[in-house]
């Protein structure tokens, strides 16, 4: 089996170019390594990210949006990351589960356990080696974020969405201290690619 590691944060945290950077040195290393993304990753779930990163905040229902999520999510592991696990490849994957239990979980206030309980109804056991979750204060994120106007339907919400969004994501990391490793990236690309390194140590001595 291969390796799932996710890439999590608030908006503007850097986590793509951060993604690119790891792809780069473990391909480097001959590593056989596959980079995706949430929502997306394959044409069917593309095609709900449109619907869901679109667009304006009112326009569909949290259920809604929580639905469509999960259905992006259940063609993307089906037809990208289970395969590409069996192959024994690392899988980078720009946001997963925990941007649904802190975007729908604490950005919109869905409840949690119904929220991991659908997780587990849809993909069975499934969950990343390790995840980076890459910190900033959205004051700064917001600023930074470099979207195109499209996509900007999250980005619309209030800075008290996107604080409780950033609170969220420090409480899963305290909650799965083994799994989630907290990265300030309010650094330099270089430090926080430093960093990186030093939290998936353990992955690479036995892999
Ligand atoms: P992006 O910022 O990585 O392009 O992701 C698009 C938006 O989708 C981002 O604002 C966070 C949001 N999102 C959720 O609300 N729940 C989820 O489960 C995922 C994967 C993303």
């Amino acid at each position: 089996m291969g390796r799932l590691i996710t890439f999590e944060g608030g908006e503007g945290a850097g986590k793509s170019s951060q993604l690119a950077r790891l792809a780069h040195r473990l391909r480097g290393e001959g590593r056989d390594v596959v980079t995706t993304r949430e929502p997306g990753g394959c044409p069917f779930a593309e095609a709900l990210r449109r619907l869901l990163v679109q667009g304006q905040p009112g326009e569909m229902t949290d259920k809604t949006e929580l639905l469509l999520m999960l259905a992006a999510r259940i063609e993307h592991v089906r037809q990208v990351i289970a395969p590409a696990l069996q192959r024994g490849s690392w899988v980078l994957c720009d946001r997963f589960l925990d941007s649904t239990l802190a975007y729908q979980g604490h950005g919109r206030g869905m409840d949690l356990a119904l929220l991991h309980h659908w997780h587990d109804w849809a993909l069975g056991p499934l969950l990343p080696d390790r995840t980076l979750l890459l910190d900033v204060p959205p004051e700064i994120g917001l600023q930074r974020s470099g979207r195109s106007h499209l996509e900007s339907r999250f980005e619309q919400e209030s800075l008290a969405f996107h604080q409780r969004v950033r609170e969220g994501f420090h409480a899963l990391a305290a909650e799965s201290p083994g799994r989630i490793r907290l990265i300030d990236a309010n650094q330099s690309p270089e430090q926080v690619e430093q960093q990186i390194g030093v939290a998936l140590g353990d992955l690479f001595s036995d892999a």
